[in-house]
């Protein structure tokens, strides 16, 4: 065998494929793939703090790249097809203003920016992986549905290396910062009448099809690319686990790859234990949260009751069920990947939990006001993080990383309008003045 292949996550299946195939689902019962290592035979290092090697030689593109300088963790292809545009140049942020604010202990709140990706956004991290894997197989032309971030990433990577892309986006449901990326960078663009999971089902059938690749979160190749912002957090912890993890979940791929990434390091002997995960929802798409909370939904060694999401379909089918929040990243009600966020959960002892748009909004401009921007989805975090401190699920002096998703310019529109329209406790409006020196000086001073 190959040192990696793909593996359909259904324990009855587990049917194995070789890396070299472009599949989205295992052809065989139709279930999500996994991509899986003969830890064996791949060179993995002995302790995780040996990667801090390669930063003395960052002149070697793999070696700058935040996702391939890990790269014995996602070893599927040769180097030769790895695309890199920089990507994972990301900061872990301690932020002790915005921990006494929430009444936490300095040196206890983290903030992980991946907004500092080259498309701003988290994405980067899975695109590079994705792209890498489409030069292996050959593949010639990309795809997907998209929130905003997929696209505007796709579209940059695709370019990078001389490949076409088409973006699928619902009418009307995605921030204009990122459109206005996936336009500049050439994609080309097909807004459907419908929303993102109306997208996802028609960019599946196109690309099986006319035989395009796709790029969405489907993608298991994706995925590895995006266990590495778990990497990049304990790195920055001097190669420690945090006790938390807090992430925002749309279509479930980070919350799927973070908990994959804690299984395989734990596996590898590369940390002693492995952090909780919070994956906090929208109220207005919070399939997950529905499903976990109220329906009992688990991962439950892989055999999960499939009458419970088929029930919880048919009743947003037969409602007509659109989700709808602020957080349009994350306006999502039928995440692709939500077997895989099972199995994180059930890993990484997770929790889920919805907020509201209003503390939504809340919650970024707190993180604005301490000196790192974010859009919407990415603030999800740390309203969630309210409420879990609030219970009790999450202590004062646990240590925490919330991820930061996307970039504070990626949805200007929700910024200017929340401190325009003094829509909450944390807007700071422009204070209007007239042209007129004595006047200022008065504002000024007061
Ligand atoms: N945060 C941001 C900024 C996102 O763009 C997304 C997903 C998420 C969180 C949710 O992540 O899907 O891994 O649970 N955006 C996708 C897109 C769906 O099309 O750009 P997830």
């Amino acid at each position: 065998m190959a040192l990696a292949c793909q593996k359909c996550i259904n324990p009855d299946c587990a049917a194995e494929f070789e890396c070299s195939q472009t599949l989205f689902k295992c052809p065989q019962c139709g279930e999500l793939l996994d991509v899986v290592y003969d830890w064996d035979r791949v060179q993995v290092p002995k302790r995780l703090a040996d990667f801090a090697g390669r930063w003395a030689s960052r002149d070697n593109r793999l070696d700058f790249s935040g996702v391939w300088r890990f790269r014995e963790l996602l070893d599927f292809c040769a180097d030769k097809f790895k695309v890199t545009i920089g990507e994972g140049q990301t900061i872990l942020q301690q932020n002790d203003a915005l921990a006494r604010t929430l009444g936490m202990k300095p040196g206890c709140l983290f903030l992980q920016y991946e907004g500092l990706n080259p498309s701003g956004s988290f994405k980067d991290n899975g695109m590079t992986a994705a792209f890498s894997h489409a030069g292996f197989v050959g593949a010639k032309s990309s795809a997907c549905a998209s929130t905003g971030n997929t696209s505007a990433s796709m579209a940059m990577y695709a370019h990078s290396c001389g490949m076409k892309c088409t973006v699928f986006i619902g009418s009307g449901r995605i921030a204009f910062g990122k459109l206005s990326q996936a336009m500049d960078f050439g994609g080309r663009t097909i807004q459907i009448a419908g929303d993102f999971d109306d997208c996802m089902r028609q960019v599946q059938d196109v690309c099986s099809q006319l035989n395009i690749y796709l790029v969405n979160s489907l993608n298991p190749f994706r995925l590895e690319g995006q266990k590495t912002i778990m990497f990049r957090i304990i790195e920055q912890l001097g190669w420690r686990v945090p006790d938390w993890i807090v992430v925002p979940g749309g279509n479930l791929g980070n919350s799927s790859a973070f908990g994959k990434a804690f299984d395989e390091l734990k596996t590898l002997g590369l940390i002693d234990r492995i952090p909780r995960l919070a994956v906090i929802n929208a109220t207005g798409a919070s399939t997950l949260s529905d499903l976990v909370n109220e329906k009992k939904l688990r991962w439950n060694g892989g055999n999960i009751d499939q009458s419970i999401i088929d029930a919880y379909y048919d009743d947003l089918t037969a409602k007509n069920f659109s989700p709808h929040t602020c957080a349009s990243a994350i306006e999502i009600s039928r995440p692709v990947n939500l077997k895989k966020c099972l199995r994180a959960l059930d890993i990484c002892d997770g929790v889920v939990l919805a907020v509201t748009d209003d503390e939504i909004v809340d919650a970024k401009a707190q993180i604005g006001a301490y000196g790192l921007g974010c859009e919407p989805a990415s603030a999800a975090t740390i309203a969630g993080l309210k409420h879990l401190l609030a219970d009790g699920t999450i202590g004062k002096g646990e240590t925490v990383a919330c991820v930061l998703t996307g970039h504070q310019l990626k949805d200007p529109n929700v910024t200017v309008n929340y401190h325009k329209d003094k829509q909450g406790p944390f807007s700071n409006p422009p204070i209007e003045a007239p042209n007129d020196l004595d006047e200022i000086i008065k504002i000024m001073n007061s």
